[in-house]
């Protein structure tokens, strides 16, 4: 996949000195052309005559974009978290959302496999596995589950399909579905019964972190219920020497609420700005080859629709490519956020309605088979530990303003696997409180 991309070189004019001390970069994304920016602080004023030059703009450049089956399968279900993220962040705008859609793709695709060829297409379709061309794809996608869930990278997810009994149910799903990813779909038998093993199951498969997963008895006749949880508890890279002290967030629209706060100085992070979408992006590594990447407005603000519009596997790929490495006064919330919703409303606007209509699942039953809810509950923690220490004060590449990038305002964050590129989680955090 060819993205054009320019790179120019501009100067930051520093008042003290008159050489070049940063390299600004500027790249041309697919989907929206974005403009990132090294930003040193409001102190710095740039030319923007020095970043445009009309013949470097023509240079075209190979990325090596999602390549391998894996990685393509990690774009795959990279977009469809994004759609899912942008229709449930359209459901309610006001509102903080949490989401960890690999899970639901999994969910999903096991269902998949109980489709007629043409149901299946449908599915396909909206988990963008319709690009892939793979015709290992249950293989891939098991591969980069088995990849994102080991051990080190601090993810425990979990899904599941369970499906009614009296459907009259055909033996060679379950056992098909099994054999290739390990889990077996679960009989519901209708009752208490029900709700208590998959809430034990839910919360075995994510070490004791996801509970409750369901907090009302499953009905009779309830049909096909895809299921997906998810637990996060990162470690970082760079440690946090100061933590819990609580500091004031911004909040859009209402009075500062005060939440507990990790800080480091000196802390090295991946940085840009975007004056296109109007905020500043930083990518804070974490161990396991992980890394979290916030997306903070200049202002507060709730509305975040230039960001969330933005996303796609192949634009957070670029910025991964183009922030610059730097080092910042690193302050970031200690979270714990929990959330849960039914995603069914999202996939029928996400074009799955007619499907949804008359699911045609003919390989789990003769019968009609209705999805009554796309459960997903998800868990994730930030803490202040990490395995090294931050260096001292000195800067690289002649950076001497001291950066500061401290998100105590709404941001949108993304959990993101560096080797494949597979989004692990996404939010949108308006109130840290929204989502206790
Ligand atoms: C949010 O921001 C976008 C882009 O700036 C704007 O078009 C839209 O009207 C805003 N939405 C609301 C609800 O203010």
């Amino acid at each position: 996949m060819v993205v054009s991309k320019i790179k120019t070189q501009a100067e930051i004019v520093d008042p003290e000195k008159t050489k070049p001390r940063a390299q600004l970069l500027l790249g041309g994304a697919r989907m929206k052309k974005t403009t990132l920016l090294l930003c040193l602080g409001a102190l710095v004023s740039l030319s923007h005559a020095q970043l445009s030059d009309p013949e470097e703009g023509e240079a075209e450049e190979h990325v090596d974009l999602f390549t391998t089956p894996t990685t393509k399968m990690a774009a795959a279900t990279s977009d469809f978290g994004y759609n899912l993220f942008r229709q449930l962040a359209a459901r309610d705008p006001q509102a903080s959302v949490l989401l960890s859609p690999i899970s639901i793709s999994a969910a999903l695709t096991q269902l998949s496999m109980g489709a007629s060829t043409e149901a299946e297409k449908q599915l396909y379709r909206v988990l963008r596995y319709h690009t892939l061309h793979d015709s290992q794809l249950h293989d891939t996608l098991r591969d980069l589950l088995s990849a994102i869930r080991a051990p080190g990278k601090g993810l425990n997810s979990a899904a599941r399909v369970c499906l009614e009994k009296r459907m009259r149910l055909k033996v060679g799903y379950f056992n098909e579905v099994e054999k290739q990813y390990g889990v077996r779909p679960k009989m519901l038998t209708g009752g208490a019964r029900d709700l208590k093993e998959i809430n034990e199951w839910v919360k075995q498969q994510t070490g004791s972190k996801v509970d409750r997963f369901l907090t009302t008895p499953i009905r009779r006749n309830i049909g096909v219920v895809p299921l997906g949880a998810a637990y996060f508890k990162g470690q970082w890279v760079t440690r946090f020497s100061q933590s819990g002290k609580r500091e004031n967030f911004q909040v859009d629209g209402g009075a500062a609420t005060q939440i507990p706060m990790m800080q480091q100085d000196s802390y090295p992070v991946k940085l840009g700005f975007d004056p296109d979408l109007g905020c500043t992006i930083a990518q804070v590594p974490m161990q396991g080859d992980i890394s979290m990447i916030f997306f903070l407005p200049d202002d507060v603000t709730k509305n975040m629709s230039l960001i969330e519009e933005s996303l796609t596997a192949e634009f957070v790929q670029d910025l991964s490519n183009q922030l610059h490495p730097v080092q910042v006064d690193l302050a970031l919330p200690v979270l714990k956020l929990t959330y849960s919703t039914d995603l069914l409303p999202l996939l029928s606007d996400m074009g799955l309605s007619e499907w949804l209509a008359q699911t045609d699942l003919v390989k789990i039953t003769a019968q009609a088979a209705k999805v009554n809810s796309v459960h997903h509950k998800v868990v994730m923690e930030t803490a202040p530990e990490g395995s090294r220490y931050a260096g001292s004060a000195t800067v690289s590449d002649g950076q001497t303003l001291p950066l500061i990038f401290h998100v105590n305002r709404p941001f949108v964050f993304l959990v993101r696997d560096e080797p494949s590129g597979a989004l692990l989680f996404i939010g949108k955090v308006l109130n840290p409180r929204d989502l206790a």
